[in-house]
């Protein structure tokens, strides 16, 4: 099988938030998109296929998943994570935010402390704030070009603001982290000691571009799995994320009732049956072809990320091993963050993620979506260098 990752898709005027909605927000109508984390790809012809069949029958009332939903969900997660997961533990919801909501409402009480890990998604942040919880930061350490947990701050937050929950990112967007096992043991070791529940929210599981394995928290041990709520969707694999569907496992009975009620009091009942039809075409060997051959392609575009960014000292590339987004340490540039996002969007011409959105430890930074054709990647490498 081949496929075309170097087609350009003209997607303006497709209602897509990445392409049409940069004057609305105070952005040059002609800058190139590179922020937001969805894909510039044409999905996996399997995926196509199954949602033409399924708009063509012409039925899209209500929907549930039946047993071959749950038998492709069960097969990818067996097969690509080595993970079993079980046919009871899915709860869905519209999204993986809305899953981020959902279980800090349902799992704590207005004022309880939520940890986080920053720089983060900065939805973390916005579903603690939102909802009348505290969020507690410990900062990701960078040294060397690599992050990494600071666990003695971690634990001692854990303890002094009695954490509740912790919102663990992994892999880690936006610092690209694939978290090793051991890594993750120590946090799980560290939960359980203190009675927090973990909300691991693994949406760029299946993008692993080190030679290294994702390994699911939930996978950890049966006491890890039961204070694990697990957040997955197919939407970051295969660019759905406009069909809104997220698959939750939740192992733990009372978890995961109490997380179904705060679905239910969101009003929320039936999943999307595009979101239905198209992950259960997704998750298939098909779809697991397209996958690899994506993969491919993303790692071609670190290498000339890579290329690039050794002929700018004072750029550092933070490469990722893991998820499809590069993060930059600009600071060596010696400007202030205003200017820098300034000179980026007026005089280059591109849209990339100002750092500091992503809280403590992003000032100086700045995040680019490098899920795009590689002849669009070059155009913006070349208008960032050429800018500056
Ligand atoms: C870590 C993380 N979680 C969640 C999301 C968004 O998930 P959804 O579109 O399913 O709400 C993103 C999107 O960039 C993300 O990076």
């Amino acid at each position: 099988m081949t496929f075309d990752f170097d087609a350009v898709l003209d997607r303006r005027g497709s209602m897509s938030l990445k392409y049409d909605s940069a004057v609305k927000r105070g952005k040059p109508a002609d800058i190139l998109p590179l922020w937001v984390a969805d894909m510039d790809f044409s999905t996996a012809d399997c995926v196509k296929a199954a949602l033409t069949r399924a708009v063509q029958f012409g039925a899209l009332g209500y929907s549930e998943p039946d047993e071959s939903f749950h038998a492709a969900l069960r097969a990818w997660f067996a097969r690509r994570h080595d993970y079993g997961v079980e046919t009871e533990w899915l709860v869905q919801t519209p999204g993986v935010v809305s899953a981020l909501y959902t279980a800090v409402k349902a799992l704590t009480e207005p004022g309880d402390a939520v940890l986080i890990q920053s720089p983060v998604y900065y939805p973390f942040t916005a579903a603690i704030l939102d909802t009348g919880r505290r969020p507690v930061t410990s900062e990701l350490v960078l040294s060397e070009g690599y992050y990494q947990i600071d666990f003695d701050d971690l634990t001692a937050k854990i303890r002094r603001e009695k954490v509740k929950l912790f919102i663990l990112c992994s892999p880690h967007n936006p610092v690209g982290r694939v978290w090793r096992r051991a890594e993750l043991e120590r946090l799980a070791a560290i939960c359980l000691r203190h009675g927090v529940v973990v909300v691991a929210d693994e949406i760029h599981q299946d993008f692993i571009l080190a030679e290294r394995r994702h390994t699911m928290f939930a996978k950890l041990g049966r006491e890890t799995e039961n204070i694990t709520v697990t957040c997955t969707s197919p939407s970051k694999t295969f660019n759905l994320a406009g069909l809104q569907l997220s698959n939750v496992f939740i192992a733990n009975k009372a978890l995961r009732k109490a997380f179904r009620a705060e679905v239910t009091l969101g009003g929320y009942s039936q999943p999307s049956l595009p979101g239905l039809v198209a992950c259960r075409a997704a998750y298939t060997e098909e779809g697991q072809a397209w996958l690899e051959a994506l993969l491919a392609y993303l790692r071609g575009n670190m290498a000339l990320i890579r290329d690039w960014a050794a002929a700018w000292p004072e750029i550092r590339f933070i490469e990722p091993e893991g998820t499809y987004l590069a993060w930059f340490d600009c600071r060596g540039l010696g400007y202030t963050a205003d200017a820098l996002t300034e000179t980026i969007e007026r005089k280059a011409g591109l849209w990339l993620d100002d750092g500091r959105i992503f809280g403590p430890g992003g000032e100086g930074f700045q995040r680019l979506n490098t899920a795009c054709p590689r002849s669009v990647l070059t155009e913006a490498l070349e208008r960032w260098r050429s800018a500056f």
